[in-house]
């Protein structure tokens, strides 16, 4: 299978990472072998039909801070029209996430799809401002359209609410969706100040780079909508979200919840009554009352009950490993509908 990689950064170098260290165990395992025909980054692109060379492209990126040098004399850049015209059967979307218009991510996408290419996108931004429109387009370009790295990196929430729970009906879920506000509530939990765990947040390299896409609940608000249309079957934005971030949480409610026995977590919820992301105290004993940067999420299904999933949410080794599962599920999809249309035409 042939990608064309838009965006290289944390996750799109942890891609091409994972590729050099599993295409053994892809080959044997599942039959894939995914090759990286064309890379953008904002300095540029670097293009070979015949897959580019991995090693040489992350030396690139880590020596010249853009892949635009890896082709000498390569000076075309035009990412939409190379989405158009490279031949390949997937695009990777990696651009950061960008919630005020979803672009470059949001006319990556469309490009792609229009030109009959599947898309894997880990970028939330055009799914959170466009999910019901982006899965109609997918739908009548008869293409896939695959999103499972933009909620909990590499834990399969949506696969395992979507699959796991399929023959069910989930009727509401919660969870706390954003490692980073976990991290500062967790920390707060331990006596530093709101500002004190931010800035400690940063350092560690938790927060998003706008660091209020997570402290006011953006980033939760667009993994929430992506859960309510694809679990849910509802047809909502990010507009639809009530949402309120953490910034007015103060030590003392900290405090003042501890004593009571709980802690105060950012929670995104969606219920018969409810789509929202909100500070909510928590008991100690809930499930969900997770530490540190990891997520957590309870989906109360109809016949078999509760159901809890806990995992760590982000970073680039395990989103990237979702961007695999994406690829492997793209390709049993296009191997199935294959032996369908064969079927027919016997
Ligand atoms: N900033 C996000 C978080 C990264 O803290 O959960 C993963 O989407």
């Amino acid at each position: 299978m042939r990608l064309i990689v838009n965006g290289f950064g944390v996750v799109g170098q942890s891609f091409a990472k994972l590729l050099l260290s599993r295409s053994e165990d892809l080959y044997r395992l599942h039959g894939v072998n995914p090759r990286i025909v064309a890379c953008v980054d904002k300095g540029g692109c670097a293009v070979s039909e015949t897959g580019l060379d991995l090693q040489r492209l992350l030396s690139t990126k880590k020596l010249s801070g853009t892949i635009g040098v890896y082709n000498p004399g390569n000076h075309i850049f035009d990412p939409l029209r190379l989405i158009e015209k490279v031949d390949a059967e997937i695009l990777l979307e990696s651009t950061p996430t960008n919630l005020d218009n979803g672009e470059p991510g949001i006319s990556n996408i469309i490009t792609a799809m229009k030109s009959g290419k599947h898309v894997i996108t880990v970028n939330k931004g055009p799914l959170a401002l466009a999910f019901p429109s982006l899965i109609e387009l997918a739908n009548y370009n008869n293409v896939e359209l695959r999103f499972s790295g933009t909620v909990g990196g590499g834990m399969p929430i949506l696969e395992f609410a979507k699959r796991c729970l399929r023959g069910d009906s989930i009727i509401s879920f919660h969870g706390i969706l954003n490692g980073t506000t976990n991290y500062i509530l967790s920390k707060m939990g331990e006596g530093l100040t709101f500002d004190e765990a931010l800035n400690d947040a940063k350092h560690k390299g938790y927060a998003e780079a706008t660091p209020s896409l997570d402290i006011d609940g953006y980033d939760a608000a667009a993994k929430l909508v992506i859960m309510a249309n694809w679990i849910m079957g509802m047809k909502v934005t990010i507009k639809d979200i009530n949402r309120r971030g953490i910034s007015q949480v103060t030590l003392s409610d900290v405090k003042r919840a501890h004593k009571n026995g709980k802690a105060i977590k950012l929670i995104a919820i969606c219920d018969k009554r409810q789509l929202a992301v909100k500070p909510t105290e928590l008991s100690y004993v809930d499930p969900i009352c997770v530490d540190g940067t990891l997520n957590a999420v309870t989906f109360s299904s109809e016949y078999s009950g509760n159901h809890t999933i806990i995992g760590h949410g982000a970073g680039g080794i395990p989103t990237a490993s979702a961007v695999l599962r994406d690829l492997i599920d793209i390709r049993d999809t296009i191997f199935e509908r294959r032996q369908t249309a064969d079927l027919k035409s016997d």
